[in-house]
């Protein structure tokens, strides 16, 4: 007898099969016993009929308790009543693991609760549609950027620099020397795409944000795209040409964890249809200001202009060249405007926000450095970044990805901790 996973349970209608699965919900009457499996791959119900089995199975299934790990034997049908479409009807049921009362029960739970359980709510079924879908974002980045040519560059993860600005640094000891946890591959992947052209990076990003929102994890994933002899223009074209990848490879390989999201494919297809709009900073101040909003030339948009810039459009929106003043160092200068660099951020519909921070990358040696400075940190520790401008510097863009704005966006969930298996909160580091 075949030894399968329940997401194969299509090749094999009517043949008796053996699975190893857990128990996640039970009803019984004095004749049948519906259980519900899920084995980590997929979600189905085992029917166990008294007359079928012997006294002591039927027993037993009556009895199970949730979460009881188990290898059953039975024979697949199709079962046109359930979502997953087909069913196991039980021979027979050995008990591997027995289970003490499980604290999720099907009952609701609140979220502190959940997540305080977070090791045992990833079997849950939405938590595992969520990783399901962020596993095939993950795959697709790879397809995807193999596909354009890219090679990826890993960028330390203990580092002495601070792209993105001192305040949220995590500080660590490094023997006798001082060390931050990466807020971004940026840099390195700039000194990556002078020696391989097209680079990208993968990792963790860390950042001591002390805000409390919906948007924020303090540990998250960034995919950091550089590429050498490029300006901002094409960069944008590969974003854009990128995320419309990404959703459209869930639509085509996640049409089950999408339904048990309860997210919308027609919504989600509306945003594989390129391109995406460009704005103006500028342009958007005015059109926030038209749309009452009380917004200065100069402010950093927070939550709700960026929902409405993304709302009004029905789709991400890239809005382009911000402010100098609110950008961090490395930026590009605006050729003939010093108060606005060459940066572009991609904007989620829904309410989801900048998924995308992305620039045209500062190529003058002396403009560089005098930056570094302004910003307050030391430029011997730059040296090697400043390097890259002396020994053949070409125009080049980049842009970092948040793995988890993403993932929330796409999946349509409210909050990002749940597109992460074990997210880092402010007052969160457990489980
Ligand atoms: O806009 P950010 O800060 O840009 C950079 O770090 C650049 N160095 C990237 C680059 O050009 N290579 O961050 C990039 C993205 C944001 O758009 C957002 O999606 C995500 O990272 N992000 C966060 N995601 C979750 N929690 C946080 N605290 C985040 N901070 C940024
Ligand atoms: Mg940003």
């Amino acid at each position: 007898m075949k030894q399968i996973n329940i997401i194969d349970a299509k090749n094999h209608v009517d043949e008796k099969v053996k699975i190893g699965v857990w128990l996640t919900n039970k009803r019984s009457s004095g004749k049948i016993a519906f259980l519900q499996l899920r084995d980590g791959t997929e979600f189905f119900q085992g029917v166990v009929v008294k007359a079928a089995v012997s006294e002591e199975t039927f027993l037993l299934a009556k009895e199970l308790k949730q979460e009881t790990s188990m290898q059953i034997t039975g024979v697949i049908h199709e079962d046109s009543r359930s979502k997953f479409g087909y069913e196991i009807e039980v021979e027979t049921i050995e008990v591997i693991g027995e289970s003490a009362d499980y604290p999720i029960t099907p009952k609701e739970h609140g979220v502190d609760f959940l997540m305080d359980h977070r090791h045992l709510w990833l079997r849950s079924s939405k938590p595992h549609a969520v990783m399901i879908i962020r596993n095939e974002v993950i795959r697709a980045t790879y397809e995807f950027f193999n596909a354009e040519g890219f090679t990826k560059i890993d960028a330390p993860i203990l580092t002495g620099s601070a792209p993105e600005g001192t305040t949220d640094l995590f500080h660590t000891e490094y023997f006798d020397h001082d060390a931050y946890l990466s807020q971004s591959g940026q840099l390195y992947e700039e000194a990556g795409a002078m020696a391989f052209d097209k680079v990208f990076s993968f990792g963790p990003t860390f950042r001591a944000e002390k805000s409390k929102t919906r948007r924020h994890l303090i540990e998250f994933w960034m995919i950091e795209p550089e590429m050498a002899f490029m300006h901002q223009e094409q960069s944008l074209e590969v974003q854009e040409k990128y995320i419309a990848f990404l959703v459209q490879n869930v639509l085509d390989h996640c049409e089950g964890a999408l339904q048990t999201l309860g997210r919308d494919m027609e919504t989600l297809k509306k945003y594989t249809q390129l391109p995406y709009p460009r704005i103006s900073y500028d342009e958007a101040i005015d059109l926030l200001k038209e749309n009452d909003f009380d917004v200065d030339w100069g402010v950093d948009f927070g939550s709700p202009e960026e929902t409405f810039l993304a709302d009004h459009f029905n789709k991400p929106v890239f809005v382009i060249n911000y402010p100098k003043s609110i950008k961090p160092f490395y930026m590009k200068p605006h050729p003939t405007r010093d108060d606005v660099v060459i940066c572009a951020d991609l904007l989620a519909p829904e309410g989801y926000g900048e998924i995308i921070g992305g620039s045209e990358r500062a190529t003058d040696y002396d403009y560089l450095y005098k930056e570094i400075e302004k910003a307050g940190l030391d430029t011997k520790e730059y040296s090697w970044y400043l390097d890259l401008r002396k020994y053949g510097s070409v125009p080049h863009s980049g842009f970092g990805l948040g793995l988890e704005r993403a993932i929330t966006w796409i999946t349509g969930e409210d909050h990002v901790r749940e597109a992460i298996p074990f997210p880092r909160l402010l007052n969160r580091i457990y489980p």
